[in-house]
């Protein structure tokens, strides 16, 4: 199921800890650096000593998978990662994403072309001060809130030609659908796919599956709810049973669906950061497990 992969695994559960990201294994529990932007991810951040401290306190609690953009801010984001953190840790996967940019008021407009495409990879290394980035998933944006069928191919032509340049050590794809995924995979090697999911939100159950089977990761957006946070009577009676959060329970509901899973839950506060990632250590047993279940059907 997971080919040649050594996967480490808790001692209590047997539940799988890290999963293979490119050339990489990474620990399932990453940060999605997103929030660390101003309101509507445009411009700068409302608390940037916070910020950098968040993104400290990633790194000293052992996380190894960050998830950016250039877009977020825009350049904000991967300014503060760069202040914060560079020089990188050897052991640390940076994950980007291109074929956006922001308009004048923070729009999300498509940015698609050969010309913008080269240029995001390029704003991306300059802005992280890396010579080559870990991961790019080429963002689809035929609707840019939803996965909507088109073809890949000019784009996709075009990251790879990026990536045996040396610029881009592995591609993957994000809101995308299961028809993409494919075409992606016939055209070149696909490290991840980055879609929206969480407990509530469940339209890529089949598709997880299938990636699960084929090895890759699964990289869930929106893992508690983005900006409008998962809110559930199950999931808050849960969480009172077990004596944690309901959004740690929603955590660990994600690193229980399946293997592949990685997760990028994004804040700008380090109390929160900290809640997150002890979700990582939470156990949820078969029958708690269909309860939540039942929050998505
Ligand atoms: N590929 C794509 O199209 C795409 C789209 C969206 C996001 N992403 C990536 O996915 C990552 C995750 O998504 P996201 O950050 O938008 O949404 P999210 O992780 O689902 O939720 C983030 C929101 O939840 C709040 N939050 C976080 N931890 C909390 C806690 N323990 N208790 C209460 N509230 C908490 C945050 O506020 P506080 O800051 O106050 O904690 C923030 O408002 C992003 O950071 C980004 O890297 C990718």
């Amino acid at each position: 199921m997971h080919g040649n992969l050594t996967l480490a695994k808790t001692q209590t559960s047997g539940r799988i800890k890290e999963f293979k990201l490119g050339d990489r294994l990474v620990k399932r529990m990453g940060y999605g650096a997103m929030q660390l932007a101003g309101p509507g991810v445009f411009g700068p951040p409302k608390n940037h000593a916070e910020a950098l401290a968040v993104l400290r306190e990633v790194i000293g609690q052992g996380v190894n998978h960050i998830d950016t953009s250039d877009f977020y801010g825009p350049h904000i984001t991967n300014k503060l990662i760069h202040e914060a953190l560079h020089p990188y840790h050897d052991d640390l996967t940076i994950v980007t994403k291109i074929s956006c940019k922001r308009g004048a008021k923070g729009e999300w407009i498509p940015a698609f072309s050969t010309e913008e495409l080269t240029q995001a990879v390029h704003d991306n290394l300059r802005n992280l001060e890396l010579e080559v980035l870990d991961v790019v998933n080429l963002r689809c944006m035929f609707d840019v809130h939803h996965p909507a069928e088109g073809s890949i191919e000019a784009p996709l032509t075009v990251l790879a030609e990026l990536q045996r340049k040396g610029l881009v050590r592995h591609i993957g794809l994000s809101n995308v659908t299961q028809t993409q995924i494919e075409q992606g995979r016939s055209m070149c090697e696909i490290a991840c796919v980055q879609n929206y999911y969480n407990l509530a939100h469940r339209d890529d159950d089949a598709m997880i599956d299938k990636l699960a089977l084929a090895g890759i990761a699964y990289v869930p957006f929106f893992p508690l709810g983005g900006f409008t946070p998962l809110q559930s009577s199950i999931l808050t009676e849960v969480a009172q049973r077990l004596g944690s959060t309901p959004m740690q329970v929603a955590l660990a509901w994600l690193l229980h669906r399946s293997p592949n899973i990685l997760l990028i839950p994004g804040t700008a506060s380090v109390n929160h950061l900290l809640e997150n990632l002890a979700a990582g250590e939470l156990e949820l047993s078969a029958a708690i497990m269909a309860e939540l279940d039942a929050i998505g059907t």
